[in-house]
């Protein structure tokens, strides 16, 4: 009977085609990353990430207004600091001037329902650009985590919902979840960085953001892209320290990790698809070698179906005009 059996009747039709499919992104799952500078009238693209703005606060207020419009719900929000406000210790990040902390008051007030994730990592702030405090060439673990927690206290009591520590010191999701339940901020969720890479792929970021190390790599926090079982590691401990969401990213580069995550852990599932990832997609869409309206969907679906509930991506507004103009909406 074997050679009666034919799958490709399941792809005969647009209509049969619909009915069988297995993934569906609703924009609503995706969340847009946002830079955001002090000022006023700065809308400066990076030129690494063409496309892609830093905005001062009433600018943002503006592209968030259409992203909401086109079903967009979620926003992670990044900080790019001035050189003469970083130091050592990065004490900018919980100072009561921060712009950033005002930034998301305002942001909060005037969008109540939307959703703000923040970045709780010392590398906006620092003046070594590392995520954590440096001294004599090291990068100080439980030192940096007194920093992360007093810096997520001051972004949970400014309003942001979720706060996303993206800085792979060991302890900091049960130090920061301590500091948030002694101060009372028990509904603040965190979206736990956990499986990050010391990945080639965080170019245009850091260009974006003035943020590369000044001296050495992130190779002593950020994981070896060669491991794989070692990311079952820090998902075990993000989720007993109190994490509400794990991360994987980068995520093209990494699905194998996204679909690990996936299948040993209840907690949702979220892949960063960061910078670089995005910038080979948009250089190669310029050059007229990919189309970008079939290559970007297919791309953000590749990792819905490998496993992340969520997506982190430039590409999320794009994807939510797409999504609209396939359901004629
Ligand atoms: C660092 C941080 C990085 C990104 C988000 N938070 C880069 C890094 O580790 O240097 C990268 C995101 C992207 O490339 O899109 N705290």
């Amino acid at each position: 009977m074997y050679k009666y059996i034919r799958p490709r009747r399941n792809r005969a039709s647009q209509g049969v085609r619909a009915l069988i499919s297995e993934t569906f992104l609703h924009p609503n799952k995706l969340v847009l990353p946002i830079f955001l500078e002090d000022g006023a009238g700065i809308k400066t693209e990076i030129k690494s990430l063409p496309g892609v703005f830093r905005y001062s606060v009433e600018n943002a207020t503006s592209f968030i207004e259409e992203a909401l419009r086109n079903g967009i719900s979620s926003f992670i929000l990044f900080p790019a600091v001035q050189d003469a406000l970083k130091d050592s210790t990065g004490t900018y990040s919980y100072h009561p001037d921060n712009f950033y902390l005002k930034a998301i008051r305002t942001l909060k007030n005037q969008f109540p329902k939307a959703v703000f994730i923040s970045d709780v990592a010392l590398d906006p702030y620092s003046s070594d650009g590392h995520d954590g405090i440096v001294r004599d060439g090291e990068i100080l673990n439980d030192q940096t985590l007194e920093v992360l927690s007093k810096m997520a206290v001051a972004q949970a009591e400014a309003g942001f919902d979720i706060l996303g520590p993206s800085d792979m010191m060991d302890g900091r999701i049960a130090a920061i979840r301590d500091a948030l339940e002694e101060k009372g901020f028990v509904n603040t969720g965190i979206m736990s960085y956990c499986a990050k890479y010391a990945s080639a792929f965080y170019g245009p970021f850091r260009d974006a953001l003035d943020s590369a190390p000044k001296a050495g790599d992130k190779k002593t926090y950020q994981m070896d892209p060669a491991n794989r079982i070692e990311a079952q590691r820090e998902l075990q401990l993000d989720e007993v320290e109190g994490a509400d969401y794990l991360m994987v990213k980068p995520a093209l580069h990494y699905m194998d990790i996204i679909s690990d995550l996936k299948q040993n852990s209840i907690l949702p599932i979220v892949a960063y698809h960061v910078s670089g990832e995005c910038a080979m997609l948009l250089a190669a869409c310029k050059n007229g070698w990919l189309d970008f309206n079939t290559a970007m969907p297919e791309t953000l679906n590749g990792l819905h179906r490998a496993g992340a509930d969520i997506i982190i991506s430039y590409l999320a507004l794009d994807y939510a005009k797409w999504w609209r103009k396939q359901h004629d909406l």
